[in-house]
């Protein structure tokens, strides 16, 4: 059922009324550039059509009630001086993203909340993110209030992450759920939080796929990864992996994980300049290229992939040919993968799928198109 109906639904079912409304944020995929965000480096996502809904309506007390359709209708009461819960999953981001937007005073009152969401789970496609802003967007609306500032909210949300989840994510699921454009790529400078929105070229697709294999217990993972870019740093003695060149000297005096890591960095934050430069020159070849570099990258040099995952990215470019390419898309181990090529190949792309790559590699289905 899509979020909405589903968030209004659980809405009813749990408060015995209708909501005021429901606020929906997506999730994203991210066509290149990762690892790069918390390196103050570029990255270029796309918001979904998939995301998190949250139904709501005003309460007369401080009390905020939310329910998790997707958990059995859970509940969460939060009241004002209750402490935030750490790594609990679905409520530790509902409380932190409420403890920190009235700690701002960005929000007050009290709410019934009921929150639902289509993404599937551990497809990597950011649920948490999206659950975060969806859950601010409520907030704002049931205050009858604007978000005028949609960079500090993904700020926020980060924060979320950071002090409640236990993961030291970067910013850019963030930015492009609280930022981003529905059909529109964002280049998102991660350094100075600057964007611009791209279109895509209308006789292109995009899609995102299951590999099938589900990002589960994954976080340690990641902060490993970003404390190795931070060493790295402190090695070459740089503010952030952003300040070195590709093809500079320092990057030849690091050994060990330190050069690995870095070497993703850097070459993937100039692969993700170029892949904007691809876009805009509707030159799909070169992006298929950036696409496939990025992934060999991930998998030999960031050693954030998966073989089965590899399995079925080597065999998706070699469907697609050279007018487009696939890599497993956002923080890596498995999760989803995202695929560019060109529309009219999209239904052949699709049964293959279907044929071979569902049976033969373990694919999932397809999540969505986004676009094309
Ligand atoms: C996760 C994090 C992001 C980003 C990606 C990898 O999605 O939440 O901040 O680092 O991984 O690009």
């Amino acid at each position: 059922m899509p979020a909405l109906d589903a968030a209004r639904d659980c809405f009813e079912r749990n408060f015995g009324t209708s909501p005021d409304g429901v606020a929906f944020a997506p999730g994203r995929v991210n066509i290149i550039g990762d690892h790069t965000d918390y390196n103050d480096g570029f990255v270029l996502p796309m918001p979904l059509a998939l995301g998190t809904a949250v139904a709501f309506k005003r309460r007369g007390s401080d009390l905020i009630d939310a329910r998790a359709g997707d958990y059995g209708d859970a509940a969460l009461l939060i009241r004002p001086d209750d402490k935030v819960p750490l790594q609990d999953g679905w409520r530790s981001l509902v409380h932190g993203m409420i403890h920190l937007l009235r700690e701002e005073g960005l929000v007050a009152g009290g709410l019934d909340l009921a929150i639902a969401g289509d993404l599937p789970r551990g497809s990597g496609l950011s649920s948490s993110a999206s659950l975060c802003i969806a859950i601010a967007r409520a907030a704002f609306d049931a205050a009858g209030q604007m978000i005028e500032s949609p960079t500090r909210v993904a700020q926020i949300a980060q924060q979320v992450e950071h002090r409640y989840a236990g993961v030291a994510c970067g910013i850019m699921d963030q930015m492009v759920i609280a930022a981003g454009e529905a059909g529109r790529a964002m280049l998102l400078d991660c350094g100075t939080l600057e964007w611009r929105q791209i279109d895509l070229p209308t006789d292109w697709s995009v899609l995102v796929l299951q590999s099938g294999v589900t990002r589960e217990l994954v976080d340690g993972a990641y902060n490993a990864r970003r404390a190795d870019c931070e060493a790295a740093c402190r090695t070459l003695g740089v503010a952030t992996l952003r300040d070195v060149a590709p093809g500079s000297s320092g990057l030849s005096t690091l050994a060990g994980t330190e050069a690995l890591r870095a070497q993703h960095v850097v070459g993937e934050i100039e692969r993700t300049r170029q892949a904007a430069d691809a876009i805009a020159e509707r030159d799909i070849g070169r992006l298929g290229l950036l696409l496939r570099e990025a992934h060999a990258s991930m998998r030999d040099l960031f050693e954030a992939s998966h073989p089965q995952v590899d399995a079925q990215v080597d065999w998706l470019n070699e469907i697609i040919g050279p007018a487009g390419g696939a890599r497993m898309t956002g923080g890596g181990f498995g999760g989803s993968i995202v695929l560019v090529c060109e529309a009219s190949a999209r239904e052949r792309i699709e049964a293959a799928v279907e044929q071979v790559g569902k049976p033969q590699y373990g694919l999932g289905d397809l999540v969505i198109r986004a676009h094309g």
